[in-house]
């Protein structure tokens, strides 16, 4: 009996040290608001200050790509694949609005654009070129540029041609050369305007959503070959560096992608397990792809169902910039068998509009600081809010650009802000009722108004942005 008691004591010791240490090894990242001065931000000359859309979200008119596919199908209840069984349809109309959508950005203040090429409206077959499309986007640039705006090209936003996901998509390693004829006919056109090049956006967010929950094109879930697809990808963006480097005008270029950092913290800090959730969660979704950049090593690991990895020590010399993306942070608990119910919104956090993301604008910074250890510049490709009755936007704003400023403050090396988003728009499964935009759109006249909170952006951009 005695032994047994013994055993239990030190078992119970053994849990405490385990405890006290994960505590102190990774304290919690929040900050006390009410102690920061938010007012006191700087920002450094040439900082880039921009908004972002992506493709299918704003432009419209897409016939023939895996979106407008998913938009038809019903999942195994037979329930619509998007929210209110909404479709992209017209969408903004930013296809045929660009100029008066440029004069938006005009009167922020921004110097910069990051938008999506439409893979799919500019290779419409595995051999065939749309030269319309080609020009469309030539016309964009130009416009931009006679509107000093900078444009930033982003070349996977979630949308790829339906005939190239009918091949089973970056599921094959083979198809990797569309993606590449796709790079280059669209560098050889834009390189000699374009500077800042992302190959593929939210990496990890796209392998998730259409790989492993199902709420993406194809659907599908099987772990496995979510660390496929995220493998070749990583493959394609390094070819695609290559590719454009040395293609005319690549050495000016400046390649990067766009990883997403979402934290994911144990639900209970006293519960060992969900210490466990935590880091196989953040190790998946998180560590995959930026160690692969850190060191070449790609380890995709889902306890019991996958273990993909691959080596290619040249990979971190592949990155001229990181794109960061950051919206929120996770409590996590450890559910090996439905890993959908291991998340959920931190608790004791102010909600956006989105189901599960907390306002966390301190997360900035530790994503930063996150991102740094890839020793390259860091630009934030996206960050902002869900806020329909638009009563959080202009503080959420606010307490992240301070966040952003104290970083700059701290020697990260972090070169821009883009907001997400330009103006309201289609967001994916959820559809259109998430509003993003630092302009709400009448979706009925396409009529842009700016929103009230949106005007912190615009007020801090104009102070800084030269
Ligand atoms: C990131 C994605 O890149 C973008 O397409 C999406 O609309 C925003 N997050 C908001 O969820």
């Amino acid at each position: 009996m005695k032994r047994i008691l013994k055993i239990f004591i030190a078992l119970v010791l053994i849990y405490a040290v385990l405890i006290a240490y994960l505590n102190i090894a990774n304290p919690k990242f929040s900050w006390d608001w009410s102690k920061k001065n938010v007012e006191d931000i700087n920002f450094p000359k040439g900082f880039q200050w921009g908004t972002a859309t992506a493709a299918h979200q704003v432009e419209g008119g897409h016939t023939n790509n895996n979106w407008y596919w998913w938009e038809s199908q019903k999942d195994e209840n037979g329930k619509p694949r998007i929210a209110n069984n909404e479709k992209s349809g017209l969408a903004v109309d930013h296809w045929n609005r660009y100029p008066e959508d440029i004069h938006l950005m005009n009167d922020l203040g921004v110097n910069s654009y990051r938008f999506s090429l439409s893979w799919s409206k500019i290779m419409p077959g595995p051999n065939k070129f749309d030269t319309a499309a080609i020009q469309h986007y030539s016309d964009v640039i130009d416009s931009l540029k006679s509107n000093n705006i900078r444009p930033m090209i982003t070349l996977h936003h979630f949308e790829e041609p339906l005939w190239f996901m009918q091949k089973g998509g970056f599921e094959q390693e083979e198809n990797i050369r569309y993606y590449l004829a796709f790079v280059q006919k669209v560098f050889e056109a834009f390189g000699d305007r374009v500077e800042y090049w992302c190959t593929f956006n939210e990496i990890n967010v796209y392998t998730s959503g259409a790989y492993m929950s199902g709420d993406f094109p194809p659907g599908k879930k099987d772990s496995r070959l979510a660390g496929t697809v995220l493998m070749n990808i990583l493959k394609s963006h390094v070819k695609a560096y290559r590719l454009i480097k040395e293609l005319p005008h690549g050495n000016q270029a400046k390649v990067g992608i766009v990883k997403n950092i979402f934290f994911f913290d144990p639900k209970n800090r006293l519960n060992a397990l969900d210490w466990l959730g935590a880091y196989f969660a953040n190790d998946n979704f998180n560590n995959s792809s930026l160690d692969f950049f850190e060191t070449g090593e790609y380890r995709f690991v889902v306890p019991f169902e996958a273990n993909v990895s691959y080596l290619d020590t040249n990979a971190p010399k592949t990155l001229d910039f990181i794109g960061l993306n950051f919206y929120s942070h996770y409590s996590t608990t450890l559910n090996l068998v439905n890993h959908d119910k291991m998340f959920s919104p931190v608790e004791g956090e102010e909600m956006s509009d989105m189901e599960d993301y907390t306002l966390y604008p301190e997360g900035i910074y530790r994503a930063i600081k996150r991102m740094s250890k890839l020793k390259v510049p860091i630009i934030i490709t996206e960050n902002g809010i869900a806020d329909a009755k638009d009563d959080r936007r202009g503080k959420f704003i606010q307490r992240s650009l301070f966040a952003v400023s104290e970083a700059i403050k701290d020697g990260y090396d972090v070169r821009g802000y883009y907001y997400w988003s330009l103006m309201d728009n289609f967001e994916w499964n959820l559809g259109y009722s998430k509003k993003f935009g630092l302009y709400d759109v009448d979706l009925k006249t396409q009529k842009r108004t700016l929103r009230e909170g949106s005007k912190k952006y615009e007020e801090i951009v104009k102070k800084f942005a030269n």
